[in-house]
């Protein structure tokens, strides 16, 4: 399993990628704006520090729209893959950029069963379910990951399914059982995840007694 930074904060993706464990990084509009820097600046700046694919957003509505503007955030940085929305005109655009433009595409938005198998016909590179959006308006994100599972290996698809929107480890936990390709985790997430109470009191006992050893 691949595990990206879902993140706009540069010094979040630095401190992660140090860890050897991080193998790309997905932002979103709201991010980019939280992070309070320029767009390009941003994503420019986190695809040299990461050389794993880096997913950044094309706002646009018309299929034509989107096209022109997934190419220019494509050439921000060789490893940009560029999110385009779960739309008519998202899927129409996704189609052209992955096959005919050269460009890797994440649809994103992705909540429905119906709409992963779309998203997959298209050939894309990568699609981000969206699980606590999910689970906050009471639908069950497990069975969203489970079908979305079933169908890449029921049909065979090529596209990464990216796990998006993890607020918890119970999340993440859902994703390993099923199979899932990616989880993309805040960095807060990313860091809890190497806790565990035990190890804490474990380590610090073992700290304790090697100070009663003679040396
Ligand atoms: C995924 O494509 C979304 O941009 C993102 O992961 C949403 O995360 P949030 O629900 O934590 O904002």
């Amino acid at each position: 399993m691949k595990i990206f930074l879902d993140t706009a904060d540069v010094e979040a993706v630095r401190k992660a990628w140090a860890t050897g464990l991080l193998d790309g990084v997905t932002t979103n509009p709201s991010k980019i704006a939280q992070s309070g820097s320029k767009f390009r600046k941003v994503v420019a700046e986190i695809c040299n520090i990461i050389p794993g694919p880096v997913s950044a957003e094309a706002m646009g509505e018309s299929a034509e729209e989107i096209i022109a503007e997934a190419q220019d955030i494509a050439g921000i940085a060789p490893n940009v893959v560029v999110k385009v929305p779960m739309t008519v005109d998202g899927l129409t655009a996704a189609g052209v950029l992955e096959k005919e433009k050269n460009v890797r595409v994440n649809v994103t938005m992705v909540f429905s069963t119906a709409q992963v198998l779309l998203a997959m016909k298209t050939g894309v590179s990568y699609l981000s379910i969206v699980l606590s959006r999910l689970d906050e308006i009471g639908n069950e994100s497990d069975i969203l990951i489970e079908d979305a599972v079933t169908i890449k290996r029921n049909y065979g698809f090529q596209s990464e399914i990216i796990a998006a929107s993890l607020k918890t480890q119970n999340h993440v936990l859902s994703c390993v059982r099923a199979g899932m390709d990616i989880v993309t985790v805040p960095d807060l997430l990313f860091f809890q995840m190497f806790k565990h109470p035990l190890t804490d009191a474990g380590l610090e006992q073992f700290a304790k007694d090697w100070e009663k050893v003679p040396k």
